[in-house]
């Protein structure tokens, strides 16, 4: 037994003293220096007996990864993204707006799981099992390892997890369940969050991988999954225009592997079909070698995309003529078409400005700034690019161009998908199997790269 020691602090400044005395021989505070709690030091260095359940801490070594095998979704594209499938105890929330097809994907994805011989639960918070079955018919075969139950109260839905165990369990939707203890409605900021933390909770004691739905609307703002992304594990937005086939998958935040990666499908009458060829898949419908037009190769998550831009120039009698960017920024527009305006002369004063990009692929880089601003130029000038041209590069506010990362491999993807040509910054590298055209700024570019007027 360790014998304790009476030890004495001044209140007022900290000082340790080894006995007791009026006045402190530091501060000079009077009345301040009292006994302090020695037993409490000694306690904290050796009384606390930790439960066996406490986890001891062990070498990094001989850390036991076994128990974070991931559960394949059976979805390629799925997996890809989620780094090799679902981590049982992980809580993975998958947004996306109404009708971009998470109920589709993941009943696909129940589909599949339970195929391999894993049991799963699907909690309809918003639908009928009726409702989901016609889908499951509609997606494939049925199968009786899924387990589907109509439930909105958070405890019932515990209590069925618990009873049915699965592997997997599906909450569709977060913003649809609620729990009856916890304040607000369905929906609220406080039912979303409290309902999670309850699957969280349930996903970490028992091992199961959790997924949860939740609604973004356009303006992503909801009370819903913003609030819920801390709480997760790992959250994955599906994106994509309701009125174009292709939908797109990414991390935005994930505890097992990478964000940068994305997977790609095509919403059919069948499911979703995963995209082999994207960039075919996304030119289909162009019209090579029409004014307005241009092909940009992206990288999109790790790998590389050709989409089309477009762009309309249109006069306005209008006082403040329009900017207006679909899938584009629309600061970057508007910096674009001034620079078009001040240093390569182009008349756009008395002009509306459309730009957007096909398929409903969102360009979030720079790498597409020399491709709408030819595609503004192209349109206005009446002089297409010539067909089988991609076009590359950011650009500065002087007007000049500057590379853009891995260019190589977006010039590489454009050869193999059979354009010719490149317009490019002049710093560019070789790459072998397309012709690289090298400008400095963007009025060379222009020169460079458009077909001459047509005479009239
Ligand atoms: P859904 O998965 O219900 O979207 P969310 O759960 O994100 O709200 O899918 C909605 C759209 O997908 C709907 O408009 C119909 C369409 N769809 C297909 O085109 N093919 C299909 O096989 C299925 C099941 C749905
Ligand atoms: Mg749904």
């Amino acid at each position: 037994m360790t014998r304790t020691r009476v030890r004495f602090g001044c209140e007022q400044c900290g000082a340790e003293a080894s006995k007791w005395v009026g006045r402190c021989a530091d501060c000079g505070e009077w009345g301040s220096v009292v006994q302090v709690a020695a037993d409490l030091l000694e306690a904290t260095n050796s009384a606390v007996m930790l439960p066996d359940s406490v986890a001891r801490p062990v070498p990094l070594g001989g850390v036991d990864v076994a128990s974070s095998q991931r559960l394949s979704t059976g979805i390629a594209e799925l997996d890809r993204v989620l780094g090799g499938g679902l981590v049982p105890g992980s809580v993975t929330l998958l947004g996306g707006e109404p009708g971009v097809g998470k109920s589709t994907i993941l009943l696909q994805a129940l589909l599949a799981m339970t195929r391999q011989g894993h049991t799963a639960l699907l909690i309809a918070a918003e639908e009928s099992p009726q409702q989901v079955r016609m889908r499951a018919e509609r997606l494939g075969e049925l199968n009786d390892r899924l387990l589907v139950v109509a439930e909105t109260s958070v405890p019932y839905v515990l209590a069925h997890a618990a009873s049915v165990a699965p592997q997997v369990l599906v909450v569709d939707s977060i913003q649809t369940v609620h729990d009856p203890d916890a304040p607000g409605v369905p929906g609220s900021v406080t039912q979303v969050r409290d309902s999670a933390q309850a699957l969280v909770r349930f996903a970490k004691e028992s091992g199961t991988a959790v997924v949860l739905v939740g609604h973004v609307t356009k303006e992503g703002s909801i009370a819903g999954p913003r609030v819920l992304e801390h709480l997760v594990d790992t959250v994955l937005q599906f994106e994509g225009d309701r009125h174009f086939a292709l939908r797109m998958l990414r991390a935005l935040k994930h505890r097992f592997g990478r964000t940068d990666e994305l997977g790609l499908f095509e919403m059919l009458e069948s499911g979703l079909e995963e995209v082999v060829d994207a960039s075919a898949m996304l030119l289909t419908d162009r019209q090579a070698g029409a004014t307005g037009s241009v092909v940009v190769p992206l990288i999109e998550g790790s790998r590389p995309l050709l989409v089309e831009v477009q762009a309309l120039v249109a006069p306005t009698s209008a006082p403040m003529p329009r900017r207006q960017a679909q899938s584009f920024d629309g600061g970057r527009l508007a910096m674009l078409t001034a620079v078009l305006q001040r240093r390569c002369r182009l008349s756009l004063a008395q002009m509306d400005v459309y730009a957007s990009v096909v398929g409903g692929v969102k360009i979030a880089e720079t790498g597409a700034d020399l491709a709408v601003a030819i595609a503004i130029a192209s349109s206005v000038l009446e002089r297409p690019l010539p067909a089988q041209s991609v076009v590359l590069g950011e650009v500065g506010l002087g007007g000049e161009l500057r590379s853009v990362p891995q260019a190589a491999r977006r010039l590489q993807e454009a050869a193999r998908i059979g354009f010719l040509r490149a317009i490019v910054p002049e710093s560019t590298p070789p790459v072998p199997g397309i012709e690289l055209i090298r400008a400095r700024d963007v009025s060379e570019a222009l020169h460079l790269g458009l077909s001459p007027a047509p005479r009239s």
